[in-house]
């Protein structure tokens, strides 16, 4: 195991993603062995917090992974807090003391990782001080991990991207999307490139259609004030969406690396479509929960919901069709859906393949009807794996045609121990691998796909589709395949 030396400077340490996700991931790199002794951390975000009180919520966060009081205890050791005012200049010669004495006491050799989990507004601010301020090093690597939102359109993606372009090159900069650092996501590599069986018959000449399901079955929670101003589109489709799609269109990779990857998501990017405005109402759909029941639970409307408009025209749920013009894909349509509230919480993608040219058994159209397409369906979560249904032989005399199931699930022992995304992540990045982060040039290809759709929306005023919570989202996205003769395969 390679112990790794490192000073995470997290901004926007006592937030909620990083209480989440970010402490227990580091937990578990700690655990693992992956940081042990020369590694600091240090929290900086507004509030007065001392380091024991730090070290506490450190404590609280690492609970569920059930440490020893010795683990817990030399764990939150390197743990530091800072208070912070992002946009007072002076401020940063302290975290510079601190970060140079403990980049000496824990014998790191200059290696940082500034983590922005914090609001985008702030980014250009932050990185212009680590280099005005001489935060960043010159004896190690300096990496800035970026979460999402990274701008809310292109224009202010682009603008953003330029400010910390100035201070980090793109090599340096790890942007994240969560669901790269999915087991199952990065599956998708493996079973299209390593299996022959899949790679031919995956184009058009065989695929009949792609479904993307991202469903949810949790509200906005907490997070209306964000949400209302965001919406489905720019919080799941211009990012997790778009990037599982980069991945199911791409090209295969000369070699299995960074680079190449990026590439070739990059050219399959480029490829989807951009449509007009005019024609945004034949591909996409949109729609906002109300009021619903599922089995015994009773769900409030979205603009019901804590700190969103009463009067909110913000979508819950999207569902589109995509289209990738390259020799590839050419006239199939890859249909992506997300939604809040909807009957339960899964992320799927099925393949489905083009039915067999004849039916040869069709003398007799009631027993020998093939009943369905193949379909391959990658199962990414909560359960992870894969299964093919295809069409079978049914067991007895007669000759009758009837669907099978070929299921493979990884089994709980196997998940119990597979890293979590943000462990992944973060792994990937103090090894400096990219490969699972985003690149600028598919962050801005995303938006200028999704900007249309946006702005088609904006100036729309007919009322938002509605659906009861707990369904799986407004008639119209069950429309928008039926009108190409397709369902959706996953029907909860
Ligand atoms: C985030 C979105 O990026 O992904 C959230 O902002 C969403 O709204 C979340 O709930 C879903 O992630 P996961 O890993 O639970 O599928």
């Amino acid at each position: 195991m390679q112990e790794h030396r490192a000073l995470f400077v997290i901004f926007g340490g006592t937030g909620d993603l990083a209480k989440r996700k970010l402490y227990p991931s580091l937990f578990r790199l700690f655990r693992k062995g992956n940081i042990a002794t020369h590694f600091a951390v240090i929290g900086t975000a507004r509030r007065e917090w001392s380091n024991d009180y730090f070290r506490e919520i450190i404590k609280t966060a690492i609970e569920p992974l059930e440490p020893t009081k010795e683990e817990e205890e030399a764990f939150v050791q390197h743990f530091y807090y800072q208070s912070h005012n992002v946009t007072n200049t002076e401020e940063y010669t302290v975290i510079k003391t601190l970060a140079d004495r403990l980049d000496e006491q824990y014998e790191i050799g200059g290696n940082r990782l500034f983590y922005l989990a914090m609001a985008p507004n702030f980014f250009g601010v932050i990185t212009r001080h680590l280099k005005s301020e001489e935060i960043i090093t010159n004896n190690g690597f300096n990496r800035l991990v970026i979460e999402k939102p990274f701008g809310s359109d292109y224009e202010s993606a682009r603008l953003l991207n330029e400010e910390i372009r100035e201070v980090f090159e793109e090599d340096q900069i790890f942007r994240i999307d969560h669901y790269l650092g999915k087991e199952m996501i990065q599956n998708i590599s493996a079973i299209r490139f390593a299996n022959n069986m899949i790679e031919s018959l995956w184009n058009n000449r065989y695929i009949d259609n792609v479904q993307v399901t991202l469903a949810e079955s949790l509200g906005v929670e907490e997070r209306g004030g964000y949400y209302d101003k965001s919406g489905a589109l720019k919080d799941m489709i211009q990012n997790h969406a778009l990037q599982i799609v980069s991945l199911l269109a791409m090209e295969p990779p000369r070699i299995f690396d960074d680079e190449e990857i990026r590439q070739e998501k990059i050219i399959a990017l480029r490829s989807i479509r951009i449509l007009s405005e005019a024609e945004v109402d034949q591909f996409f759909v949109r729609g906002q929960y109300s009021a619903g029941k599922l089995k015994d639970d009773t769900f409030a409307a979205y603009h019901d919901e804590l700190n969103v408009a009463p009067d909110s025209r913000t979508e819950t749920f999207v569902a589109g069709k995509l289209l990738i013009d390259n020799f590839r894909w050419a006239g199939v349509p890859f249909y992506i859906r997300s939604g809040k509230r909807l009957t339960e919480k899964g992320t799927r993608i099925n393949i489905v393949f083009k039915p067999v040219p004849v039916n040869i058994f069709r003398e007799n159209e009631a027993t020998r009807k093939i009943k369905g397409k193949d379909v391959l369906t990658i199962y990414i979560q909560p359960t992870e794996g894969f299964s093919l249904t295809m069409n079978g032989k049914e067991i007895g005399p007669s000759f009758s045609l009837a669907p099978i199931k070929l299921d493979y699930r990884h089994s709980a022992d196997a998940l119990e121990n597979s890293p979590e995304a943000y462990e992944r992540l973060l792994l990937d990045c103090l090894n400096g691998d990219a490969t699972n982060f985003t690149h600028w040039d598919e962050v801005a290809q995303s938006w200028r796909i999704v900007d249309v759709i946006r702005q088609a929306w904006d100036k729309d005023t007919a009322a938002i589709p509605s659906y009861a919570a707990g369904t799986m989202g407004p008639d119209e996205a069950f429309q928008l395949l039926e009108k190409d003769g397709h369902d959706w395969i996953w029907q909860p």
